[in-house]
């Protein structure tokens, strides 16, 4: 019996975990001069959840990206993480948020003068300040061996192909272990068969290390392999959401655009 009620309990706790907002936005608003880019963004992502933004190109989503980062001040509205008002945070508070949030870019470049080992090490020195070596070394063999880059361990940047080097740029970040993850336009510039790889990586991702994660795209394969949900943003606000799927069919002609 006692034992019946404590297993409740913990599965109450972690169904608690499961639905708690990560990332909360509500009436965000982030103009530049007279340009109004962002003019109404709301979103909550629960821990654990793959949200997908879709949108043409000078939207504002990189700018959103920017504002959960803190890099960006927002002139209207609330943006949470984790519970705290990210535009109110001093410098060591947004330092601590960011060695929970990892980045992905299109741009993501390794140092091209170090190893791939060198290049996994990074962060964890630099960052973690951690010093034991062979904690580090366990984590540099674990990053690469999820992302299937074991073998690469001592190569240089140019000796891997152009798929390689992403998917050590995604190692890299993800060695820090972060809670969120935000990919920004991940599959750009990839060929068709290294883009299904990433995303099915991002994927897998999300299932091992537990991150909540937002992926900003144009790869519908992306999409529809890594969203549990999507959201469409036009003209500063998101105007639809739901499953991959549902957008798919929906009645709007601008959501089903970009299908
Ligand atoms: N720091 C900035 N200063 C001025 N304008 C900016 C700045 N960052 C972005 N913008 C402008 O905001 C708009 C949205 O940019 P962005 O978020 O990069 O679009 P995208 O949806 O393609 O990621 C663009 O018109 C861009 O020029
Ligand atoms: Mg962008």
């Amino acid at each position: 019996m006692e034992h019946a009620e404590k297993h409740t309990r913990e599965q109450k706790k972690s169904s608690e975990k499961k639905d708690e907002v990560v990332i909360h936005i509500k009436g965000l608003k982030k103009s530049f001069g007279e340009h109004e880019v962002l003019k109404n963004i709301n979103l909550d992502v629960k821990r654990g959840e793959n949200v997908v933004v879709l949108g043409k190109s000078g939207e504002g989503k990189s700018v959103t990206i920017e504002c959960i980062v803190g890099k960006l001040i927002p002139d209207e509205g609330t943006l949470t993480v984790f519970g705290e008002e990210v535009a109110e945070m001093n410098e060591r508070q947004l330092k601590e948020l960011r060695t929970k949030i990892g980045f992905l870019f299109q741009g993501a470049a390794l140092y091209d003068s170090m190893t791939v080992r060198e290049n996994m090490e990074f962060p964890l020195t630099r960052v973690l300040k951690l010093k034991d070596r062979a904690e580090i070394d366990q984590r540099v063999e674990d990053v690469l061996e999820s992302v299937g880059l074991a073998d690469a361990v001592d190569k240089m940047p140019s000796d891997l192909s152009g798929g390689m080097r992403k998917r050590a740029g995604l190692a890299r970040t993800l060695i820090v272990k972060p809670e969120i993850m935000l990919y920004d336009e991940p599959t750009t510039g990839l060929d068709p068969i290294t883009s299904r790889e990433i995303s099915q990586l991002i994927l897998e991702m999300q299932k091992k290390y537990k991150t909540t994660s937002i992926i900003i795209t144009h790869d519908m394969e992306c999409a529809s392999i890594t969203a549990d949900r999507v959201v469409v943003m036009d003209e500063g606000e998101y105007i639809a959401e739901g499953t991959f799927d549902s957008l798919k069919k929906s009645k709007d002609e601008f959501v089903r655009s970009f299908f």
